[in-house]
């Protein structure tokens, strides 16, 4: 099929690449110009695991970017919407770019399309969504709208779309339902995941993908409703964590005991310094001013928010604790993103400490494996802050180590290197990246989120510092 997707950001160009993986023609529309230039040579904007490949395979044969959305849409009869839908003063999704697309692309219509909307929006958009297009002089036997929310994880995505546990459509006719059916036939049908140079499939992957077919605002609530609870899921670990720690329970058992209970399950409850990113804050937000619009006053979502901010207050405290004073210390940073595995630094917790850090005097020195282009870009050139091509080199000298992103790469460092290079062993880990027995082993201080304060095992440092002179 020939699809558009209006909108190149996490959403709109994966979902573009991977509906031309799985067999349709995508062109990707884009008011960037100079975004969709790089896409056009190749470079994608955003680092995520492969995404280069599908841009490899397609990129020139059935995937195509333009910033013309009126040659975008010319062939297609299913435009997706995949622009922002940022957080307004009040905390409401502000849809007013939802709405300039929808006018744009009632000006330039010429047959038959489905208006698709990919991003988070409040319950009742599609129904706004075809008061526009009506309004903008389509008729209505010329059009159709649906919601079609995307679950995509960032640093995940490509597998995530590929690979989704459902696809939800939201569609209040036949028609519309059928067409998008038609979109995702070779995920529905477990096709693709068979075909031969299909992009691998994660271990717990559902093939073929579960297909939940409803109303467009229960699939516009199902969006919401489901980042809001995984929010309140990472709130909820994050509130026991602070109990463990004062009760000396650990975090990491507690976790296995209450998540080896199938109703509740282990996922996204690892404790840490709160969630961050382009979505959970701010839908968080949308989803409690549409409960306040209809009369509804969603207080648990405050309170999510609530504790989410007081874990990097608590993280600051902890790095107190274990420093006594912060001002003209040196402190190596690892982790910028708001989590491992991406290049985004919306929202993100980390840059939130690193400023609080800052602030009180400290001197930062940070590494991030992919976020470090878009971090220097946020902090002022006269800042205190340092950024090195290494977590080793980060940790030369530093009066203490901080892990403020679970990226793999930080699970898997040489543990007796980076104490050589430290001034003192101190490691304050705000994503628990290690266990306690390997950090006690390793000669280091070590305070996480929810678990006792780990001293070194004294015989081993000594051990290895022997070993090593
Ligand atoms: C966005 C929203 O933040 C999210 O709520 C929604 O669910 C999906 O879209 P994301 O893809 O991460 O998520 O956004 P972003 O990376 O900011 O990309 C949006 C793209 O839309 C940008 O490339 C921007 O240039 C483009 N855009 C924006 C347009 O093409 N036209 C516009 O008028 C405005
Ligand atoms: C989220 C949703 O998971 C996804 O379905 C939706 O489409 C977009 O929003 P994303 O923001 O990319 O995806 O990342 P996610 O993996 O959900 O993590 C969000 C934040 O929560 C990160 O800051 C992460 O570090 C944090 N987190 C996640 C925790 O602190 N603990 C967890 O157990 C899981």
């Amino acid at each position: 099929m020939q699809v558009a997707i209006v909108g190149s950001g996490y959403v709109g160009l994966v979902a573009a690449a991977c509906l031309a993986e799985i067999g349709h023609t995508a062109v990707c529309i884009d008011n960037d110009a100079a975004k969709i230039a790089a896409l056009e040579r190749g470079d994608p904007p955003i680092h995520e695991e492969f995404l280069p490949v599908l841009l490899e395979r397609h990129r020139g044969k059935t995937l195509h970017f333009t910033t013309s959305l009126e040659e975008g849409i010319r062939k297609s009869a299913i435009i997706f919407i995949a622009v922002p839908t940022p957080p307004s003063e009040s905390g409401d999704a502000d849809v007013s770019v939802v709405e300039s697309v929808c006018q744009d692309i009632a000006r330039r219509m010429n047959g038959f399309r489905l208006v698709v909307v990919k991003s988070t929006v409040p319950a009742g958009t599609n129904n706004w969504i075809r008061r526009v297009l009506q309004r903008n002089g389509v008729q209505a036997h010329c059009f159709d709208a649906a919601s079609n929310p995307e679950f995509l994880r960032e640093g995940t995505a490509v597998t995530d779309f590929l690979y989704p546990d459902r696809i939800v459509l939201g569609c209040d006719c036949g028609r519309a339902a059928e067409m998008l059916k038609q979109v995702y036939q070779p995920l529905l049908d477990g096709s693709y995941a068979a075909s031969k140079n299909a992009i691998p499939a994660p271990d717990d992957a559902l093939v073929p993908a579960r297909l939940i077919l409803t109303s467009s605002a229960s699939a516009e609530l199902i969006k919401q409703g489901s980042n809001a609870f995984l929010a309140m899921k990472i709130s909820f670990i994050n509130a026991v964590a602070n109990i463990c720690e004062a009760t000396d329970a650990d975090i990491e058992e507690v976790v296995d005991g209450i998540g080896s209970d199938q109703r509740i399950g282990r996922k996204f409850l690892k404790p840490g310094i709160g969630y961050g990113g382009s979505c959970f804050p701010k839908d968080l937000l949308a989803f409690r001013a549409v409960a306040r619009d209809q009369g509804y006053d969603f207080r648990l979502l405050e309170e999510v928010k609530r504790i989410n901010e007081e874990q990097r207050r608590l993280f600051l405290r902890k790095v107190r604790g274990a420093l006594w004073t912060l001002k003209g210390k040196r402190l190596a940073v690892l982790g910028l993103a708001y989590k491992g595995g991406t290049d985004d630094i919306r929202e993100s917790p980390a840059i939130g400490i690193v400023q609080a850090l800052l602030r009180e005097g400290c001197e930062i020195v940070a590494y991030d494996p992919a976020a470090m282009k878009r971090a220097k870009a946020e902090f002022q050139p006269c800042c205190s802050i340092r950024f090195t091509e290494t977590a080793y080199e980060a940790a030369a000298d530093a009066d203490a180590l901080l892990v403020l992103a679970e990226w793999e790469e930080f699970a898997a460092l040489d543990l007796e290197r980076l104490r050589e290079q430290l001034k003192h062993p101190i490691v304050i880990d705000g994503r628990n990246v290690y266990s306690r027995e390997q950090m006690r082993k390793a000669g280091f201080c070590y305070f996480s989120v929810g678990r006792p304060e780990t001293q070194p095992d004294v015989r081993s440092a000594i051990q290895s510092s022997d070993a090593a002179a």
